[in-house]
């Protein structure tokens, strides 16, 4: 190992378990929670997790040993790490922590605040007999489109506020004091809460028809090329792959890890979390069809508000104990949207400290600040439109585009046996050279390929969600563009230090 100034001081996490908590508490977030079970009902209930599954097993896992190998080998956030390889390529790696930052966090941290507002309105039921009326009309009062943005929702501002507020005081004091004390206390909570949940919802009476949908899915929705892009951009989003986040996170691991092992634990755990949260989903749905006596899809209209409208529902048809419900319910949200969201933060932190050597405390506190402003569009009357349509590009192209060329570079240019030597150097569950090699050169990035020219193909004949053209171009694929522009100017300016003085060789 190079013995310079700058790797002896590069953070390291204090335990194992505090960076396996940590990446869990990354991959496991509103992902998992509000999205999967969202995506899940609009794409034929259980049919998803086919899909789902493929997806983990062919691009997620290979992936998620890439990411941790790569920031274990690189000692480097994600510009760190694919400079090293080639100053050309350095924007690729820009382009994942920007796209992090600005393409997920800023709605991502807005999400997080109508989860904490309904953290309090949960207290006095107050979204009444009618949450459907109450989370659309009342809470958002959603524009008639999205050039109409309208007036600032003061509540969801001031819970972006908080949001903010923490997710600067976690990263600002740093790995061990900040990253790996936090999520010793999110993690545990948030699986005892889930679980509680869960339970509770399985025995309320009507779950089994929910169950029935999430197992006994409608397999002709399979022939849809969009349920395959939902479900292979899932996988990324909720394992935080493509966005900088892992590749931070494994910079921080000592020189001995297991870096398959972690891989495999942290992908499983987090892909376990989201099936089981979706049998509390779904039986909440059954239960909430059984008394109503209307039919399932009858019983929630927009997909994206389903955890603002379906469980609020439920909440109130509860017999007993449903104040307390509502509070697990919506404190799952937010501890899982934050453990996430300062990981996201964390990522481009730690890229910008390793190029610029800035001290940590002021990237983190300029960052929050621009992250605050940032969100403000998400929190007028047209956010949840513009949430809506920024998150479809960036999980659907961001991220599948980086997620490609994360393949090409470390496959193709620095070679994956290059790569899967220095993680079979470590690593007692060694890696095959036909499986993963293959999986990283080719299969990954073919499949994703073939995906994404689809997807625009799809994007042209039938635009996204009914929205116009115009505002799809504007606000999704501009939005894009702007992150691509961000990335090229970062990586033109010089490095402090040289980033391959880090690198760990055996
Ligand atoms: N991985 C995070 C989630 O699923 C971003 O919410």
């Amino acid at each position: 190992m190079a013995k310079d100034v700058f790797t002896q001081h590069r953070p390291q996490w204090k335990t194992h378990i505090g960076f396996l908590l940590a990446a869990i508490g990354s991959a496991v977030g509103l992902g998992n929670i509000w999205r999967f079970p969202y995506l899940c009902y609009k794409n034929g209930g259980g049919a998803f997790l086919v899909p789902y599954f493929i997806a983990l097993l062919v691009v997620g896992i290979p992936l998620m040993i890439l990411e941790i190998g790569l920031g274990h080998k690189m000692r480097g956030s994600a510009p760190a790490s694919i400079a090293v390889i080639s100053r050309k390529w350095e924007w690729a790696g820009w382009w994942q922590v920007i796209l992090g930052m600005f393409g997920i966090l800023l709605y991502y941290s807005v999400v997080i605040s109508w989860c904490l507002n309904y953290f309090f309105f949960a207290f006095n039921g107050q979204w009444g007999s009618d949450p459907n009326t109450f989370f659309f009309k009342q809470f958002l009062m959603v524009s008639e489109g999205p050039f109409e943005i309208g007036d600032l929702r003061t509540p969801i501002l001031l819970g972006l506020m908080l949001v903010w507020f923490f997710n600067w005081l976690i990263v600002f004091v740093g790995v061990q004091k900040g990253l790996e004390r936090a999520n010793k206390i999110f993690m545990p909570l948030l699986m005892v809460l889930t679980a509680l949940i869960v339970f509770w919802g399985i025995s309320l009476p009507g779950a089994s028809e929910g169950i029935k949908l999430y197992l006994k899915p409608q397999f002709n929705r399979l022939s849809d090329i969009r349920v395959w892009m939902d479900a292979f951009s899932q996988i990324f989003f909720s394992l935080s792959l493509g966005f900088g986040v892992i590749l931070a996170y494994a910079s921080y691991l000592p020189k001995k890890s297991q870096i398959v092992r972690d891989a495999v634990i942290i992908s499983f755990v987090n892909c376990l979390f989201s099936v089981f949260a979706g049998f509390g989903v779904f039986s909440v749905l059954g239960y909430m069809a059984h008394n109503t006596g209307q039919p399932i899809s009858e019983v929630v209209t927009e997909s994206i508000g389903l955890a603002f409208v379906v469980y609020p529902k439920a909440i109130s048809m509860l017999p007993a104990f449903s104040r307390e419900f509502g509070l697990m319910f919506f404190a799952i949200l937010v501890i899982a949207g934050l453990s996430s969201g300062i990981s996201i933060l964390e990522g481009i932190t730690s890229a910008i400290i390793d190029k610029f050597h800035y001290s940590r405390k002021v990237v983190v506190s300029a960052l929050s600040i621009i992250g605050f402003l940032g969100g403000i569009i998400f929190t007028t009357r047209a956010g949840i439109l513009w949430l809506d349509i920024v998150d479809h590009f960036v999980t659907n192209y961001g991220i599948i585009i980086a997620a490609i060329l994360e393949c090409i570079i470390i496959g193709w240019i620095f070679k994956a046996k290059k790569l899967r030597d220095h993680i079979n150097h470590f690593s007692s569950w060694n890696l095959n050279k036909c499986w993963w090699d293959i999986s990283v050169k080719v299969i990954a990035p073919v499949i994703l390929g073939g995906l994404l020219i689809s997807t625009i193909l799809e994007e042209i004949a039938r635009p996204y969600g009914g929205y116009t053209r115009l505002a799809l171009l504007v606000i999704g694929r501009d939005w894009i563009v702007l992150t691509v522009f961000m990335a090229i100017l970062v990586s033109a300016s010089a490095w402090k230090v040289e980033p391959k003085h880090r690198i760990i060789e055996h």
